[in-house]
């Protein structure tokens, strides 16, 4: 199993170009076995999740080529598609979920391996399901594997009891070949559902409202294929002015959509960083004055994102103060904690609270990657940390940051891959 070694690094400093948005491409690829014909996605992150992604649209019989030199990914569907996505590709990546939607539309039927838990929480699918079946779906669940189906969809009213980002995505892609209109309420509002929403569009779908609460479907005969650009991944721009941020450093981000992290602008500046919306990108500055604590609560979009947690937290152990984080949004994503006590942070998690006192200057240590965020977060503060800090189980950051080690070394860092 690789491992990073991350040394105590300078101040980070330099320009860093932001890659296309995992959470926007994954729906966007799961939505092109809906197309009749060719569909050329550009900008995309060369991600572990991306590869799962497309191994799945080939187990479904499309053709799916993957060009690394210009980030493009072309799908070819044909007339046949299976419809079932195996275990052992679902039990890697959770998102293999998206396939529900796209191929009850296309082939009136789906069978999906039921993607666990993981270590921030149960990720039940319950909303989902619901949404199918409010468009005239079977749904039934046995042997580990979900099953829905449907001769022809009915356009409908479903209220989300959570504005859950997966549910909303799935039951937008179901509805655009339902028969009449489908109003999804209390729907996710983030800006992956929005670009989500654009590509089906240029497929011919007819989709009113995305980025707000209730978003407004109506149904068509068929779907073409479409060219589209993956908007930039606004967690990874997050976690790049977090990086500027902890090591007090001053780095450009480009190729970065500042109007999507206005939550994190916020808060980094209740910090006392500094970030200037420049014409080339987001200038963040953590070198101007110095760094206090502050409070943040995780909320659907537009509020301040979860996916952010991890890499405030880790920010907010390294400032002069204490802060208060409340998760509200998974029931289980403080596992990064413990992780950062090792490192002398003595955070204290009750529930989805967690007081982190600041002050204590981090020392090097070795400490296990629990999920996507809580890795890079941990990279971070090993950034800031006296001595070397080891990070193991590394491959969940490979899944959702493209070249962040190369990224991070061009900016001064000073860490280096290994084979544990
Ligand atoms: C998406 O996950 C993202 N993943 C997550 O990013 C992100 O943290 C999350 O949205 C919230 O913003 C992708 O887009 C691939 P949800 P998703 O459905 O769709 C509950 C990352 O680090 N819920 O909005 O699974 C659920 O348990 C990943 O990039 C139900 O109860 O998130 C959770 O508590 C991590 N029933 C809450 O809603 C359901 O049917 C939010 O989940 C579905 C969800």
């Amino acid at each position: 199993m690789a491992k990073f070694i991350v040394e105590q690094s300078g101040p980070l400093r330099g320009e860093v170009d932001v890659s296309g948005s995992k959470n926007a491409v994954l729906p966007i690829l799961a939505a092109t076995l809906m197309a009749e014909g060719k569909c050329e996605i550009y900008d995309v992150p060369n991600l572990r999740d991306v590869d799962v992604m497309c191994r799945i649209l080939r187990s479904m019989g499309a053709s799916v080529e993957e060009d690394w030199e210009t980030h493009t990914i072309t799908t070819e569907i044909g007339s046949v598609l299976a419809d079932e996505v195996p275990y052992e590709l679902v039990k890697r990546m959770r998102a293999s979920i998206f396939a529900m939607g796209p191929l009850l539309a296309r082939t009136g039927k789906a069978r999906i391996a039921l993607p666990g838990g993981c270590s921030i929480g149960d990720r039940p699918i319950d909303l989902h399901n619901k949404g199918m079946r409010s468009l005239g779906a079977r749904v039934t669940t046995d042997l580990g594997m979900v099953e829905v189906e449907a001769e022809k969809l009915q356009g409908s009213l479903i209220y989300l009891d959570f504005p859950s980002v997966g549910a909303t995505e799935n039951i937008m892609m179901a509805a655009t070949m339902a028969e009449g209109l489908t109003t999804i309420e209390n729907a996710a509002e983030e800006p992956e559902i929005v670009d989500l929403a654009n590509f089906l569009n240029k497929m011919g779908a007819r989709i009113k409202g995305a980025g707000t609460d209730t978003i407004r479907i109506e149904g068509v005969e068929k779907l073409r294929g479409a060219r589209h650009t993956v908007i930039p991944d606004r967690i990874e721009t997050g976690t790049f002015m977090v990086a500027a941020a902890i090591t007090r450093g001053d780095v450009l981000i480009r190729n970065c959509v500042p109007d999507h992290v206005k939550p994190v602008i916020a808060k980094l500046m209740e910090c006392g960083v500094t970030v200037n919306d420049e014409v080339e990108g987001l200038r963040v500055r953590g070198d101007i004055r110095k760094l206090v604590a502050t409070d943040i609560k995780t909320m659907p979009y537009p509020g301040f994102p979860t996916d952010m947690q991890a890499l405030f937290m880790a920010l907010l152990s390294t400032v002069d103060g204490a802060s208060t984080v409340i998760e509200t949004v998974f029931e289980n994503r403080f596992m990064h904690a413990a992780e950062l006590s090792r490192m002398g942070a003595n955070i204290k998690v009750n529930g989805r609270t967690a007081i982190v006192p600041g002050k204590n200057p981090l020392v090097g240590a070795q400490v296990i990657s629990t999920d996507l965020r809580a890795g890079a977060a941990l990279v971070l503060a090993g950034l800031m940390a006296k001595g070397t800090t080891e990070i193991s189980e590394i491959y969940h950051i490979e899944r959702g940051y493209d070249s962040f080690m190369e990224k991070l070394v061009s900016l001064g860092a000073n860490i280096r891959r290994c084979e544990d």
